[in-house]
């Protein structure tokens, strides 16, 4: 592993200055356009977007959802693969202000009872949106209206669960009495692919959507199921005269007294699972319940090697939360692999990897090693119990281990991390790198004492770490500005080396541990992405969702590019970014005002580099992303298109 075998690339652009406008910014020589930003249709059923557009059921299930965050791309053939493909992407959640602009704001955004078709119109902004896009001969990229394959996956679309957790008592409800299936993705915030040519998306913050008054059960405090009322109130629709199927009151998990039919406590357990879409056909999207069920960031596959398993990593965003890897049990065959325009059964492929394996989690240790441990009902925890035996399972209850698995981490001893987000895996070597975006309740005191857990032992089931010291990986105390740190794979599957690759920093901070300029300061890392290569060692992006003012003060959420492996070709397998090499490290794009740069690809040409804005405050003025609002807009997510003037490649 390690040592390039093939020409590092140059980067071929200056650094950018910070900015805070309300424009995308890219270097000198590029251009930055618009496309599919939120409520653009995907057919004749939705009227055209306008600032005065009243949103409605109908017109957002047939449109672009809503804050785009992970996606990727879809090859329809392999010759059109950099000009014509299904651009599928997250739409993580919502900005009610912008989505009820017309009107003034959401009905009882705050309290009381939300009115059934707002709250439908919300449901269907949040999910996946299947579009293609296509570039026309002068270059400029548009969406494909009324293509077959445009389509959206909601909060409310049926979808089928898989593997260990499927069929058990876990997940049984009014809706599932045999805990087959369940409605909706939620909070979809960064993507994975498979080599077999489906989309991975991921549930992250779904639990703030859900709402348990009383019974509730350990994995609901763990996890963070609300107490109260759910991060739109989507619950208080429940009764509404019009409702079908409880289609409101499933996100109410109190359990009713009445009858079993009504009865959706066990409705949270359907969530917080990776999701696997076939964009090619529409057919349901599948939980795929053995990568573990948690508030998932993303997926990424490792390093693909024929007759050996296949690896999914994924990270737990929250603080304190830990890194986990899946092993298939199969082992990869070739003829499975992804051909455009191939008519496959790629679901059913999906069931061969991503049903049967297993789950590990993280274990850092000081001295630059770590180990992976397994999350088996018959692993033998910290205090030398069986994982189902201190979880107070059955012997060979995976489906339990796989809803609790925060818990199952605790008690195996996996390292609180902070807040990791995405991963990216250089293509070449393997090696694995994820974004720790920050850490506001990491202690500075590297002792015992300062953990705390609400006064409970880890050892107990529903707890977690609500505050951690100090550890090698995760250095800094009151984290504000993150790090990314790396590893690769040292043999068996259990065991890896580390270390960290760049801490985020003002450059006029005390703690700049990378010695950061202004020309690259960066903090919370979130999207990365390798621009994957075949004859040379790519680059590495690095998206920012920043909160930190010693950074935001000078700059806007921001794109920045490294190659790793000139690094490692100059100083060695270990090599990271440093005061001596501060030239490798280039801010390449700048966001407006307000929002996060996330969700990253490249066509195979690379002449496109394609980017999300989420959540921004007052853009895009026009299609060109690079034009400052003038005055004030009804703000909306967008993909950016970055391109050449030259049509050259990006970035070198
Ligand atoms: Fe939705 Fe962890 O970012
Ligand atoms: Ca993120
Ligand atoms: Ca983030
Ligand atoms: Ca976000």
């Amino acid at each position: 592993t390690g040592t390039p075998a093939k020409t590092p690339l140059a980067l071929a652009f200056e650094s950018i200055k910070g900015s805070r406008t309300d424009a995308f910014v890219v270097p000198a020589g590029y251009t930055a356009h618009v496309l599919a930003p939120w409520g653009t249709p995907l057919n004749d059923k939705a009227p055209q977007w306008s600032e005065s557009l009243a949103m409605t059921p109908e017109a957002q299930l047939n449109s672009i959802g809503m804050h785009h965050d992970g996606m990727h791309n879809f090859a329809l053939s392999e010759d059109t693969a950099s000009s014509n493909f299904l651009l599928v992407m997250n739409n993580e959640y919502i900005d009610q202000d912008a989505l009820w602009a017309p009107k003034g704001g959401a009905t009882n955004a705050e309290s009381g009872k939300r009115p059934a078709d707002e709250v439908r119109t919300e449901i269907n902004a949040h999910g996946v949106t299947v579009v293609e896009v296509k570039k026309d001969a002068g270059g400029k990229w548009d969406v494909v209206s009324n293509s077959g394959y445009n389509r959206r996956y909601t909060s409310a679309s049926e979808m089928v669960l898989s593997g260990p957790v499927a069929g058990s008592d876990y997940v049984k409800t009014a809706f599932s009495p045999d805990g087959t299936r369940t409605r909706g993705t939620n909070n979809n915030c960064a993507n994975g692919y498979t080599p077999w040519g489906t989309y991975l998306t991921c549930e992250e913050n779904w639990p703030g959507y859900f709402v348990k008054r009383s019974d509730r059960q350990s994995d609901d405090d763990r996890i963070g199921i609300e107490t109260e009322r759910g991060r739109y109130g989507w619950e208080t629709a429940a009764g509404d005269a019009s409702e079908v199927d409880g289609e409101f009151a499933r996100f109410d998990n109190t359990p009713t007294a009445d009858s079993a039919d009504k009865d959706y406590r066990n409705e949270p357990r359907t969530f917080g699972y990776i999701v696997e879409i076939d964009p090619y056909t529409g057919e349901k999207a599948v939980k795929r319940t053995a990568l573990g069920r948690f508030r998932h960031e993303g997926c990424w596959p490792g390093k693909l090697v024929e007759g050996e398993p296949v690896v999914f990593y994924s990270g737990h965003d929250s603080r304190n939360e830990y890194i986990y890897k899946f092993v298939s049990d199969a082992r990869w065959e070739a003829a499975d692999a992804h051909v455009p325009g191939a008519d496959k059964n790629r679901l059913t492929i999906g069931d061969k990897y991503l049903d049967k394996g297993t789950l590990y989690v993280a274990q850092f240790s000081a001295d630059g090693t770590g180990k992976w441990l397994k999350l088996t009902p018959d692993a033998v925890t910290r205090d030398g119990r069986t994982l189902a035996a201190a979880l107070g399972l059955a012997a060979d209850d995976l489906a339990g281990v796989i809803i609790h698995t925060a818990d199952a981490a605790d008690l195996m001893g996996a390292t609180p991390m902070d807040r990791p987000e995405w991963g990216a895996v250089d293509p070449a070597s393997g090696e694995v790198y994820m974004t720790l975006t920050n850490n506001s309740k990491r202690t500075e005191e590297g002792t015992a004492a300062a953990f705390t857990n609400d006064g409970k032992a880890i050892e107990e089931p529903g707890v977690g770490y609500k505050t951690a010291p100090t550890n090698a990986a995760n250095p800094r105390g009151g984290n504000e500005a993150g790090q990314i740190i790396r590893w690769r794979e040292a043999g068996d599957h259990t065991a890896f080396d580390w270390e960290i690759f760049v801490f985020g920093a003002a450059a006029s901070d005390a703690d700049n541990l990378s010695g950061l300029t202004e020309m690259n300061e960066f903090a919370s890392p979130d999207g990365l992405y390798f621009d994957e290569r075949e004859d040379e060692q790519g680059i590495l992006w690095i998206q920012t969702d920043n909160g930190y003012a010693g950074v935001a003060d000078v700059t806007n959420d921001q794109l920045l590019a490294v190659v790793p492996a000139a690094l490692q070709q100059a100083e060695g397998d270990a090599a990271v970014i440093g005061a001596d090499n501060q030239a490798q490290l280039k801010r390449f794009a700048v966001g407006p005002n307000g929002c996060e740069v996330t969700g990253i690809f490249a066509t195979p040409d690379r002449t496109a580099l394609f980017v999300n804005i989420q959540h921004p405050g007052n853009w895009p003025q026009s299609v060109d992303a690079t034009a400052e609002t003038d005055g004030s807009v009804r703000p909306r997510a967008a993909t950016v298109v970055i391109q050449r003037e030259d049509g050259g490649q990006i970035g070198v």
